[in-house]
């Protein structure tokens, strides 16, 4: 039998037992034994005791490793910011098309950016700088720039001054689906846009006519001819070049230029799994010398995406922005530490050092999912819209631009 001592039967079972671990259980189980039990039995349900404690332990670390390795998967696959659509200007129609496709319909990064910036094209939802029926050129017609890029293959399309085409962003997706090439241009590219299967239209409005008459009636002012004859400040073309003309320091005349004059939409798209795509699309500048290119489908300079980074976005005066190439830039300064929102501001500097009076705007998104944006001038602010999965809608943030040279 047993021994009745309590002390006694702790010390033996704990000797037997081999732990002082378990004194808690002896202390535990030792009153409620009935006199009768023997040693071995006692033993023997202090070591089930132990062994269904062991379990236990055991059975609460797996648990607490599954669910910590299962909610990992989760925060991972629903990060809070991703998937991310996030364009230039309070576009918002276009935001919600991008995000719809990406979200909604099971599309992917670059077809979410093709069709968020086709609303603008269309449906003319962004304004007389994008799409048809926007800015005339000095020949009366609209011309449409457009890229888009793959960040995680570096694939790019790119078409400019594209002529009677409606749909350029999706002309710039055939030259990077159905070619080797990355830029086609002018006649063609309409020529290849054709072919592609894309309708031909009439790209100006009577509200584009309406504006070429205006501009003519004012001596076709302003313009962006220099160092020319007759003086294009005060007449129309056609121009010759003011020969042995010193020209000394390149000078910068783009007053008229502002948002409403170059609005153009550049968007970046990161699915939920860190792929990014960014695309452009523009009419270009008012009454632009016809064959001039923008900014809008250079890449790294209208965009620049790179999944192991990030992306951004250019807008404004195309004509200086590219000189800087600052979408490639912003991912650059991204890729050196800073947050989307200092690489947009870092990479506006250089071109504000030399062109003061510009007027421009980055947007940048690192591939995590964190934004911001810079600008200059624009009259003080200018706004970017964002939609991801921690928002109901697309929203709107307004930045406050820099001014001139300050
Ligand atoms: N950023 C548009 C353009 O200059 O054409």
């Amino acid at each position: 039998m047993f021994k009745n001592d309590f002390k006694e039967k702790k010390r033996l079972l704990l000797r037997k037992l081999g732990s002082i671990e378990h004194e808690h259980y002896v202390n535990f189980i030792l009153p409620k034994k009935p006199e009768n039990f023997t040693f071995d039995e006692t033993v023997a349900q202090l070591t089930d005791i132990f062994a269904l404690k062991m379990n236990a332990v055991y059975f609460m670390r797996l648990l607490v490793f599954t669910t910590s390795v299962i909610a990992s998967k989760i925060m991972i696959s629903k990060h809070p910011s991703l998937p991310l659509v996030i364009n230039t200007w309070p576009f918002v129609e276009a935001t919600e098309k991008a995000w719809s496709v990406i979200y909604h319909d099971g599309g992917s990064n670059l077809d979410a950016v093709e069709k968020g910036c086709s609303v603008c094209e269309i449906q003319r939802l962004c304004g007389d700088s994008v799409g048809y029926g926007g800015h005339p050129d000095e020949t009366g017609k609209t011309t449409l720039d457009a890229m888009i890029m793959d960040g995680a293959t570096h694939q790019v399309g790119s078409v400019g001054n594209l002529k009677r085409v409606k749909n350029a962003i999706s002309v710039a997706r055939a030259v990077m689906d159905y070619t080797e090439h990355t830029l086609l241009v002018g006649n063609d590219a309409t020529m290849f846009a054709i072919e592609m299967g894309f309708p031909i239209y009439n790209l100006e409005t009577n509200k584009t006519i309406q504006e070429f008459k205006n501009w003519l009636h004012n001596k076709c002012q302003p313009n962006y001819r220099k160092n020319v004859v007759p003086d294009h400040t005060k007449s129309c073309g056609s121009y010759k070049p003011i020969l042995q003309q010193k020209f000394g320091l390149p000078s910068f005349s783009h007053q008229t230029i502002s948002k409403d004059n170059h609005d153009t939409i550049g968007m970046l798209v990161i699915d939920k799994n860190g792929n990014i795509a960014g695309g452009t699309t523009t009419n270009g500048m008012d009454h632009k010398v016809p064959g001039r290119v923008g900014d809008s489908p250079i890449i790294g300079s209208g965009a620049y995406v790179d999944n192991d980074i990030g992306g951004a976005v250019g807008t404004g005066d195309g004509d200086i922005m590219m000189r800087f190439v600052p979408s490639f830039h912003a991912v650059h300064l991204m890729q050196n530490g800073l947050s989307p929102e200092e690489a947009a501001s870092g990479a506006l500097k250089p071109i504000i050092k030399k062109y003061p009076h510009f007027s421009g705007a980055i947007v940048a998104a690192s591939i995590s999912g964190e934004y911001g944006a810079a600008c200059h001038n624009f009259g003080g602010a200018a706004q970017y819209t964002v939609r991801t999965s921690s928002m109901q809608n697309a929203t709107v943030f307004s930045i406050k631009c820099s001014m001139n040279n300050k």
